[in-house]
């Protein structure tokens, strides 16, 4: 039988219940316990996770929760885990550390403490003399300490989960990819509905949305930490990319355009979407918000504008807010997404949010209002 292990997805501030439901839809059960989601699963979901998830910042795999009010007790809880079960006999093994309201408050002394009772505990399985080689593959180690409760987990990520590959140019203030997966989750669209994104920048919101809505892993053009970590089968990854390979939905049609009032942009925005293999599905175009000509119906605008939160960019921003809100009057049955950190935007807008909800851009604090169309205000 599959080896079950505990996972934990950290995600942005905000974001845990939409990764929990990632979580939930690969067939796992996560819960959300003190603001991180933390599901028991067997070892496999380790790639199918890390593959699949859009909007979590990173896997996580707990090796062990102890009570730790002092060194000794860090030291003796940390050697008694089972590390040979997990890290090779050559693995690197750098420890990172945090701590909030807890006894042992310096951390590095708390990195020192569990590195050596790491090392002690491989050189006496593995049979080294002197130092563990420290030559192979990469487990990044934490301690994470909150009232007195040190929390011991291997990444098996290694880069955050936003690093998908294709971004090979950006904006002044990009989105995170997981925060532009996230918006898109958050609303009712459906690949066969048409999505627009006038304030598009590098093309983060359209690029989501395409490979979600041909269902394409975000996660197939990058490597991750633990491919490399023997006590994985290579065969769960095999597993898990020939999964992705028979789920992607090339076939399925898109209407989704990014449009953005700096060409540059959209330069970026074109070599972006062909970085991640979507050539031409998406349309890209420069043009300024107040020339937004909507056709169709039932339509999704999602967008991060500017904030306005420059001296004397707040005028620029009220002013698009209100040409936005003017074109949008005027199309019912189009859902309206908008995410800004300023404060007014409702009343420049000319109207109140159907929802909003309180998401943390970076350390930016925004609201995400949302608008819903004529179709899905009948669903609701
Ligand atoms: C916060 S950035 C969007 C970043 C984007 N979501 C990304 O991930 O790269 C806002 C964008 O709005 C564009 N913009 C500013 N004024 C505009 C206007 N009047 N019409 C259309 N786009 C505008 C800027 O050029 C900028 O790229």
């Amino acid at each position: 039988m599959e080896q079950d292990v505990t996972l934990i997805a950290t995600a942005a501030m905000g974001l845990e219940s939409i990764v929990a439901r990632e979580i939930n839809q690969l067939g796992y059960e996560a819960e959300v316990e003190n603001g991180r989601v933390i599901f028991q699963a067997p070892v496999s979901a380790i790639p199918r996770c890390n593959l699949w998830l859009r909007t979590g910042d990173r896997v996580k795999l707990l090796v062990g929760r102890f009570h730790a009010a002092t060194f000794d007790e860090l030291f003796e809880s940390t050697k008694a885990l089972p590390w040979e079960q997990f890290i090779s006999e050559e693995g690197k093994f750098p420890v990172s550390g945090k701590s909030i309201k807890s006894t042992l408050y310096s951390v590095p002394d708390c990195q020192a403490i569990v590195k050596k009772a790491i090392a002690e505990r491989l050189k006496l399985k593995y049979g080294f003399a002197g130092k563990m080689p420290e030559t192979g593959a990469m487990y990044k180690l934490e301690v994470a300490i909150h009232k007195d409760e040190a929390l011991l987990t291997l990444d098996t990520s290694g880069s955050g989960l936003h690093k998908r590959g294709y971004r090979v140019g950006q904006g002044d203030a990009p989105l995170k990819e997981t925060m532009a997966a996230a918006l898109i989750l958050l609303t009712n669209w459906k690949p066969d509905f048409p999505l627009v994104d006038p304030f598009c920048g590098s093309g983060t919101i359209p690029i989501e949305a395409a490979l979600i809505g041909q269902n394409i892993a975000p996660g197939f053009n990058r490597e991750f930490d633990s491919e490399n970590w023997n006590f994985i089968k290579h065969r769960f990854w095999d597993e898990a990319f020939e999964e992705a390979e028979d789920k992607a939905n090339y076939d399925q049609k898109l209407d989704i355009t990014g449009s953005d009032i700096d060409h540059k942009m959209i330069k970026i925005s074109n070599d972006n979407s062909k970085e991640a293999g979507l050539g031409e599905l998406i349309s890209w175009k420069q043009m300024q918000v107040k020339d937004l000509f909507i056709r169709k119906e039932n339509g999704y605008l999602i967008g991060n504008p500017p904030y306005g939160q420059r001296i004397g960019d707040a005028k620029e921003a009220a002013a698009i807010y209100r040409v936005l809100g003017r074109i949008m009057q005027d199309h019912p049955s189009w859902s309206v997404y908008i995410m800004t950190a300023f404060d007014e935007f409702e009343k420049q807008y000319g109207r109140n949010a159907t929802k909003k909800r309180k998401l943390f851009n970076g350390f930016i604090q925004t609201n995400y209002y949302q608008y819903f169309g004529i179709k899905e205000k009948g669903e609701q």
